[in-house]
Formats: C-alpha cells, sequence, structure tokens
C-alpha cells in the first residue's frame, strides 16, 4: 500500500519517543488502577473499588490527551502494550502506598520530561505539559489523602468499613 506523504513535523525525534513512553506509563497506571479496583471489590470494599475504577478512567483520558498532542503535531503515536500488572495485594493499606507511590513516580517523569523540553527548546510542548503537571498536584494530593483516612481510623473494629466510606467520598 502506498503511504501518504506526510507534512514535516517540528515535533523532535526524542520529544516523540517520551510522548510515546509517557502514554505507555498512563496506560500502566490506568490497569494498574483497575487492578486495585478489582482487589478492594473482592474484599467488599466496594467505595474504593469503585474509587479505583475512576482513576483507571482518569489515567485513560490522560494518555487520550498525549495521544491527541502526538496526531495534531503530525507526529506518530504508538499504541501501548500494558505488561506487569499487580493482582495480588496483602492489605488495602499496600494499595493505598503504591498508588502515593506510582503518582510521584508521574510527577517525576513530567517534571523530567520538561526540564527535556526546555533543553531542547521545545516550547510548544513546555506548554503542553503545564496542564499535567497541575493535575499531578491533584493526583498527589488525593493519594496522599487515602492514606491519611486509613491511617486517622484505624482498622480496629469497623475501621476499614469506614475508610471505605470515606475514600468513596473523595471521587465525589
Ligand atoms: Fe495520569
Ligand atoms: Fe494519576
Amino acid at each position: 500500500m502506498k503511504t501518504l506523504l506526510r507534512l514535516k513535523s517540528s515535533l523532535q525525534e526524542s520529544v516523540q519517543d517520551m510522548l510515546n513512553g509517557q502514554m505507555k506509563m498512563e496506560a500502566h497506571s490506568s490497569s494498574q488502577y483497575l487492578a486495585m479496583s478489582a482487589w478492594c471489590h473482592e474484599q467488599g470494599l466496594i467505595e474504593t473499588g469503585e474509587y479505583f475504577k475512576k482513576q483507571a478512567e482518569e489515567e485513560r483520558t490522560h494518555m487520550l490527551k498525549i495521544y491527541d498532542y502526538l496526531i495534531d503535531m503530525g507526529g506518530r503515536a504508538l499504541s501501548p502494550d500494558v505488561t506487569d500488572i499487580q493482582n495480588d495485594f496483602t492489605d488495602l493499606k499496600a494499595i493505598l502506598e503504591q498508588y502515593l507511590e506510582m503518582e510521584i513516580g508521574i510527577t517525576e517523569s513530567f517534571n523530567k520530561m520538561t526540564d527535556a523540553c526546555i533543553k531542547a527548546k521545545d516550547f510548544q510542548t513546555v506548554k503542553f505539559f503545564e496542564w499535567f503537571l497541575t493535575e499531578q498536584m491533584e493526583e498527589e494530593d488525593a493519594a496522599r489523602r487515602t492514606l491519611e483516612i486509613y491511617e486517622l481510623i484505624g482498622t480496629e473494629l469497623d475501621g476499614l468499613f469506614k475508610i471505605d466510606h470515606q475514600i468513596g467520598k473523595l471521587k465525589e
């Protein structure tokens, strides 16, 4: 099949690779949060299960935002394959700690990419990253809050039931 000649893209190859890498990271987060959602549902923690399902949906929209940017810039977007999804967890606390760690990892990734784009003088992509940097502040804050709720209520008596309810309220 004859390939269409594309207009030259101003997107540098190194930036394109980074953006594809970030699409993969967002897709991984989405699948990982869905696994956490399923585990919570299995444990009867239905509110937290729904909370993580919503997080999974959000991560997918992040991935698609990068996809749209790559397409709009005349670049090449690669559909990411997602591996290394953890489906078994020791307890809810382990999930919440992993959740915060993952969000901090995403923030670090955007900081690194923004720095690289400034050095490469790709100010358009720097501007594109602004939305994500603001979003990450909220994402980290939400993750930290779930851990606080866990610590404040504790797991004595009906603690887990209360924790589940309070985490569920965060998605409203
Ligand atoms: Fe994200
Ligand atoms: Fe996130």
